[in-house]
């Protein structure tokens, strides 16, 4: 059993990412720059609002956080999406989600200038990733593939179950696992809430991801021999040994399932530090103009 180090990992792609900004300046370039808009202070999002800015830190790039209180209005919000689409010194940037009640996501989600949409969660760039055309990935499937791809894990012909169907995980995950190429090439299923028999479908893969956000959904009877497990679930509980007064519980029961494993990914520290680079990754493609012009 290997468990993925997804921290050891993100902080080697966030050093070749720092190469590459240094030659970029070193050219004359422009340093890469993503800004952030986070609203209201959500525990979850302000840490990992605090990490992204910690990362473009790593990078080399220039960040720009903008807060708002809760209670600001829809129109200010897209007011300054329009401002950050109509900035030439930002290459991208990201509303942190969730936003309080009052706010429509997918109208604010669908204002940010694709090009710009470093998330990728703009339907441009999720279409485009749905059809195999170039694009920016959202964080997580990338950060997922990323770590794939990096431990030489074998995904061609091989049986993937995706727990969960939101749209920033599992349906992209699922997309990209089933796409031609490495890692890619997969036999992929999606199982949700309504799902009959999802243990059985569990049993017979050879790939689980798991992203439904249930604390150890994923227990050692639904695992087959030697299965690549990679853990998506982040849910907050609350803790007495933690600074924060809280800790991190994946979808997968680790401690009984891991011994069945050839590979599987902790929690914290495997597929979390992962996302965070991916969107450096995108800002890195958006300063460089990769994807679109
Ligand atoms: N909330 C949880 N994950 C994400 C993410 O990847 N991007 C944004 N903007 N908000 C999130």
């Amino acid at each position: 059993m290997q468990i993925i180090d997804g921290k050891a990992i993100a902080a080697e792609i966030k050093k070749e990412i720092a190469a590459e900004v240094n030659e970029i300046i070193a050219k004359g370039g422009k340093r890469p720059h993503l800004a952030a808009i986070l609203v209201g202070h959500d525990g979850g999002s302000e840490t990992y609002v605090a990490h992204k800015v910690r990362a473009c830190e790593e990078c080399g790039f220039t960040s720009t956080l903008i807060r708002y209180e809760d209670d600001i209005t829809e129109e200010t919000l897209l007011a300054k999406v329009e401002e950050l689409n109509n900035d030439p010194d930002v290459d991208g940037f990201i509303v942190q989600l969730p936003l309080p009640k009052h706010f429509n996501e997918q109208k604010v989600i669908e204002a940010i200038d694709y090009r710009k949409d470093v998330d990728g969660f703009h339907p441009i760039n999720a279409g485009r990733l749905t059809i195999g055309l170039p694009c920016y990935l959202s964080a997580t499937p990338n950060g997922i593939l990323e770590l794939l791809r990096r431990y030489n894990i074998d995904t061609k012909g091989k049986k993937c179950v995706v727990l969960g169907r939101s749209n920033i995980v599992g349906k992209p995950v699922a997309n990209l696992m089933l796409q031609k190429g490495t890692p890619g090439d997969a036999t992929v299923t999606i199982c949700h809430s309504r799902t009959a028999n999802i243990e059985e479908e569990c049993r017979q893969a050879d790939i689980i991801i798991a992203a439904l956000g249930q604390p150890h959904f994923v227990k050692e009877n639904m695992v087959k021999e030697g299965a690549v497990i990679i853990d998506v679930g982040t849910t907050r509980v609350p803790s007495t040994e933690t600074k924060s007064g809280f800790r991190l519980m994946g979808d997968v029961d680790f401690p009984n399932v891991s011994p069945k494993c050839s590979y599987i990914t902790p929690v914290p520290g495997g597929v979390g530090p992962m996302t965070i680079v991916s969107l450096m990754q995108n800002t890195l493609l958006a300063a460089k103009k990769e994807i679109y012009k």
